[in-house]
């Protein structure tokens, strides 16, 4: 998608602004609005709109936006909630394009209509609106600050969206005492209308923009969302923080599924699936954020750590290892790099140690021979205070490196650990855009996040697998169960589904009394299992209607009687519809496939393994829908059992292929049949390579509110 086709271009060079509720009262917002707007030098004209004053910030007022002469691209209003909708009114007859609303008492004070009826005449009337209950906008392509945060805003290239406003505009703070540049920063508030979507698709063709930060609260229209997030993560970096990290907003629990897909859970994976960086806090973000939007992408993996102190050197060596950083390993070859400037006490091992005796001339020329050495990729710089420790000369030799590195596109970083002078070393450097830090694990995490949006820019795209599954047939059970007034299919249903998507069920009969029983059971072949089959009994075993491994036609007798016993203990009104009597499944490695609509995101798929790896450990992992066989590859990757299904101890290997087919095929049933909200396979067995894998019990439920 190129800029012009996200019909944001205006949005973000608007070549007018008009201000409602303009005014020459210091202490408003309307006043702090025009003097940002003034001082900020916006490029384009400046329309100040004020019933009393004859003029605002020394320019022309006018009482109506109606009454301006020249076209208006952009109306920032900031006058009470009661007066906006009339405003919006005269806007759309005014042909503005685009609404930047600041005013709050909207939805996030439960004025949930006021805002909607905004929102339609805004759009009726051709125009996107911004907003309401937000700090404004800063575009650096026309110079316009109309937030009514900080002046002065240091031009770059970042791109910050973000839901809060109040922390956006802490944000332009700490963006300006770090040295980094804006390219553009929206605050999107209640997202009443354009959101982040809307954004990104702009800001990933944005020439002005290298990298993206988002603060998000919550989703809505995520579908979307992850959309424009795999598009522009294959361009820039996006770093995300969330909020919100707790359970609450997971759906009441009607399968495993629904438990274990905590909404932070699907949202870190999701994040993950579209390349998104998630940082931990708003620190970690900042930093990655100062790193990334200036590093040159390294040209390969191999990185070399320079220090002066073994300590640092084997922390930093070991936080590479979390985050997957690949250190050069090649003893001969480090030795040709670094032998000419190694003091003879230091070592040539990667982390190249020069020792504490080492002088600033030796630091300096370690660092030099890296950046000169093609088989280097990128560096860590490790400084440990020593007596010698001068911040000024340090402070310029670690500039003077940094613009050496800068000219040659590989990146470099650096951390100093040491009393105050080296805090004032780190704080100069940071002013200067240079990424310092104090923390090695907080330098090494940068790394990562830069590593992962290369790897993420070299993966390829991925298409959606998709297979033929029997959707007329799947449709019409669950009509059937619809109609018969339900929200979940019966066993013999569910199973149904899953054959006509293709995947196989073990065989199995209802049958209504014992003779039935039997006979059904000499068919199938011994060993059977028999489970209740009502419509208003769903938890089978809790109400004792399950009978497991019944090897003869005695015990498939008791059986049928004891379940009808149990049963009608349970629940004396329940509808029994018959018995299932089905092949015993003989067991394999016990995993589980869930698939349900997100609230946030849309379909998602879980993989885990069952038994107690997935009741414990709660080990499962996520991805929206649609399913790529490398992101269901990945999948199963991220469990932390997954080793279990590569075989451990001499065990042969699972059938990998099979699990995956299953994957593909419940994600395509869930993309297919909008009225599927959740289904369950659990267990589904899994047996050695090449031998498939069985499902034992499913378990679906559906929504009569859903379009197909
Ligand atoms: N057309 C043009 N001008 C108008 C109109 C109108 N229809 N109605 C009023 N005005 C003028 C007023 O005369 C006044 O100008 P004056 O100072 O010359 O008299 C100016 O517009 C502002 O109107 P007030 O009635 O004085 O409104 P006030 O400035 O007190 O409040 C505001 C307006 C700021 C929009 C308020 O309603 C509001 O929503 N405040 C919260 C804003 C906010 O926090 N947003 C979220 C940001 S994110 C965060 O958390 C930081």
């Amino acid at each position: 998608m190129n800029q012009s086709d996200t019909g944001m271009d205006l949005f973000f060079e608007p070549r007018s602004v008009a201000v409602i509720g303009a005014s020459n009262t210091v202490g408003k917002i309307g006043y702090k609005l025009m003097d940002n707007i003034v001082t900020g030098e916006y490029r384009g004209k400046l329309y100040p709109i004020n019933p009393r004053d004859a003029e605002v910030f020394g320019l022309k007022a006018y009482t109506s936006i109606t009454e301006i002469e020249g076209p208006v691209d952009m109306v920032v209003i900031a006058i009470p909630a009661s007066f906006v909708l009339d405003e919006v009114d005269k806007c759309a007859k005014k042909g503005v394009k685009f609404l930047v609303i600041i005013t709050s008492g909207f939805s996030e004070a439960g004025n949930i209509e006021m805002e909607k009826k905004v929102v339609k005449a805004a759009r009726d009337g051709g125009m996107r609106v911004l907003g309401p209950n937000i700090f404004g906008l800063y575009s650096s392509r026309v110079s316009l600050n109309a937030t009514f945060g900080p002046k002065g805003v240091k031009k770059g290239s970042v791109s910050i969206i973000t839901q809060s406003g109040a922390l956006g505009i802490a944000m332009i703070g700490m963006t300006a005492s770090e040295g980094i540049g804006l390219s553009s920063i929206i605050s999107v508030g209640n997202k009443a209308d354009l959101d982040e979507a809307d954004l990104l698709d702009y800001l990933a063709s944005d020439e002005n923009t290298r990298a993206i930060m988002l603060y998000i609260e919550g989703i809505t229209r995520g579908e979307r969302m992850l959309g424009s997030l795999r598009r522009v993560t294959r361009k820039k970096p996006v770093i995300v923080i969330k909020s919100g990290r707790s359970k609450r907003g997971a759906m009441a629990a009607a399968s495993h599924t629904g438990s274990l897909a905590g909404s932070d859970e699907v949202f870190d994976a999701v994040m993950r699936q579209c390349g998104v960086l998630r940082a931990e806090n708003l620190e970690e973000g900042f930093n990655w954020l100062k790193f990334i939007a200036e590093a040159p992408l390294p040209s390969g993996k191999d990185t070399v750590i320079v220090t002066n102190g073994g300590g640092i050197g084997v922390m930093a060596t070991d936080a590479c290892e979390k985050y997957g950083i690949e250190l050069l390993d090649e003893p001969e070859l480090l030795r040709k790099i670094f032998s000419s400037s190694m003091p003879s006490f230091g070592s040539c091992k990667n982390p190249i140690d020069i020792t504490g005796q080492a002088s600033e001339v030796n630091y300096r020329e370690a660092l030099l021979a890296a950046l000169e050495s093609d088989r280097v990729h990128s560096v860590m710089a490790l400084y440990c205070q020593t007596a010698d420790f001068e911040k000024v000369a340090y402070s310029e030799m670690i500039t003077l490196i940094h613009n050496e590195y800068m000219r040659k596109h590989k990146p470099i970083a650096y951390s100093l650990v040491g009393g105050e002078e080296v805090t004032e070393c780190v704080k100069y450097l940071r002013g200067r855009g240079i990424p310092a830090y104090q923390g090695v694990y907080e330098m090494v995490s940068c790394f990562g996040a830069l590593y992962r949006f290369r790897e993420n820019r070299l993966k390829e795209v991925q298409e959606e697998v998709r297979i033929d599954i029997g959707t007329e047939a799947i449709c019409s059970m669950v009509d059937g169960a619809l109609k018969d007034g339900r929200d979940f299919l019966l066993a013999h249903e569910a199973r149904a589904v899953l054959e006509a998507a293709g995947i196989s069920t073990p065989k199995s009969v209802i049958v209504r009394n014992i003779e039935e029983a039997v006979g059904a059971a000499e068919r199938i072949g011994y060993p059977v299992v028999m489970k209740i089959v009502s419509r208003d009994i769903l938890h089978k075993s809790d109400a004792g209607g399950v009978a497991l491994d019944l090897d003869d036609r005695e015990e498939v007798m008791d059986a049928y009687q004891l379940i009808i016993r149990n049963a009608r203990k349970y629940d004396p009104h329940a509808r029994i519809d018959g018995i299932e009597v089905s092949e015993m499944v003989h067991k394999g490695l016990e995993t589980i496939i869930g698939a349900r609509r997100d609230r946030s995101f849309g379909p998602i798929i879980m993989f885990g393994l069952g038994g107690i790896y997935v009741e414990i450990m709660k080990d499962v992992s996520f991805r929206a829908l649609p399913l790529s066989r490398s992101e269901a590859i990945s999948l199963l990757k991220e469990v932390r059992s997954y080793p279990l299904l590569l075989g451990v101890r001499g065990e042969e290997s699972k059938d990998i292929e099979g699990i995956i087919d299953v994957m593909i095929r419940v994600g395509s049933i869930l993309r297919s049949v909008k009225r599927i909200t959740d289904m369950e396979i659990n267990p589904l067995f899994v047996y050695e390579r090449g031998k498939g894998v069985k499902v034992v019990d499913v378990r679906i439920m559906i929504a009569k509110d859903r379009e197909e």
